[in-house]
């Protein structure tokens, strides 16, 4: 039997090149090896509160960001995680053995909570003033339960498939050790073997970090610095070419500025390897010349880019083929999440008079 592998994504705007690198090219290759399974978090957007009108379309772009990159759904499973009703049960199973001071301490939580309370600071020692703030009576300030409990069904979504393998970046491996260590407290509160503790899919290589336009660091939705899989060619290029760099180097052999290190990696990621070489040595020797560099890495990118972003414009636009993918991906999800939820029930003593 084939390794089971879950990985999910939050719909949260459109996939930009580090989501790519990072990890739809991935799962692309996953899929050939692993029975693999790969679903939008629309539940978990709603953590952040997304604006209604928009949330569908947001998932929406995800499926179709996903197919154009090559997700094939007769190869893995592709599906909604609000289509499966399963998972918002077990989440309620699942929650009466998590403690909230575990859920409080978690990095994620306590970033999103301090975002929340509109405390500015990214200093680590307010926690106690998080802490307060939370639990005070100022009913202006309120920092949701759905992101407290955020790893609880992240949790769920991985153990009612009972996963082995989730690929997440460095920012989930957290929550990815909650989810162990949920799976194991189960196992031997009970005294079964139910939940296997799955392990991070890093793929054997060092993850790749893919970094931004602005010369500081990985690229992100929230940075305002990505390059999106969907931005046309001349969106594309204007924003390559006013990417950062630096004064150019003064003097021979300098080690390379972050910035300029930051477009070496990005060519890295979609150039040739003698055309990486060749700036290497351009900036070493002083004769680079960043105009050149970056028409070439645009170009570049858009080699990768464009056949992606002209299938998503063909898939986005159908919606009978997205339905059928996600019908039957739903199907596949729930059929699986349905029998571990039936075992957790029996296993909890929730079974039924009738
Ligand atoms: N929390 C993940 C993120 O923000 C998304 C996610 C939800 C996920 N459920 C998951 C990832 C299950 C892997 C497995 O990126």
């Amino acid at each position: 039997m084939k390794e089971v592998v879950v990985s999910g994504i939050r719909s949260t705007g459109n996939l930009h090149l580090g989501n790519y690198y990072g990890a739809l090219s991935k799962f692309v290759k996953m899929q050939e090896d692993y029975d693999c399974l790969f679903f939008i978090a629309d539940l978990h957007a709603l953590t952040t509160h997304p604006d209604p009108k928009l949330l569908h379309s947001n998932v929406k772009d995800i499926l179709a960001e996903y197919l154009a990159s090559g997700i094939d759904p007769e190869k893995a499973t592709i599906f909604v995680q609000s289509d499966v009703p399963e998972i918002p049960e077990l989440y309620l199973l699942l929650n009466m053995h998590v403690g909230i001071g575990e859920l409080m301490r978690t990095a994620s939580f306590k970033d999103k909570a301090r975002k929340q309370l509109g405390i500015k600071t990214d200093a680590t020692k307010d926690d106690d003033d998080i802490e307060r703030q939370i639990i005070g009576t100022d009913s202006n300030k309120r920092v949701n339960a759905g992101l407290l409990t955020y790893p609880t069904l992240m949790a769920v979504d991985i153990l009612i498939q009972k996963a082995n393998k989730v690929p997440v970046g460095k920012d989930q491996e957290q929550h990815l050790e909650l989810t162990r260590r949920f799976a194991r407290r189960f196992n031997s509160f009970y005294g079964v073997d139910l939940f296997p503790e799955p392990t991070n899919f890093n793929f054997g290589d060092h993850a790749v970090k893919v970094p931004g336009l602005d010369g500081s660091g990985k690229m992100g939705k929230s940075e305002g610095n990505c390059i999106y899989l969907v931005d046309d060619e001349k969106t594309l290029r204007k924003k390559v070419m006013r990417a950062v760099t630096d004064q150019g180097p003064a003097e021979p052999n300098q080690p390379i500025s972050q910035p300029v290190q930051n477009l070496l990696t990005l060519m890295e990621l979609t150039s040739a390897p003698e055309v990486v070489e060749h700036y290497r040595n351009a900036y070493a020797d002083c004769s680079i010349r960043y105009g050149d560099m970056k028409k070439q890495l645009a170009e570049d990118i858009l080699k990768v880019t464009t056949p992606i972003r002209e299938r998503y414009l063909d898939i986005r636009n159908d919606d009978a083929f997205i339905s059928r993918v996600v019908k039957a991906g739903a199907e596949k999800a729930r059929e699986r999440a349905a029998k571990t939820l039936a075992e957790v029930r029996q296993i909890m003593g929730i079974t039924k008079f009738y």
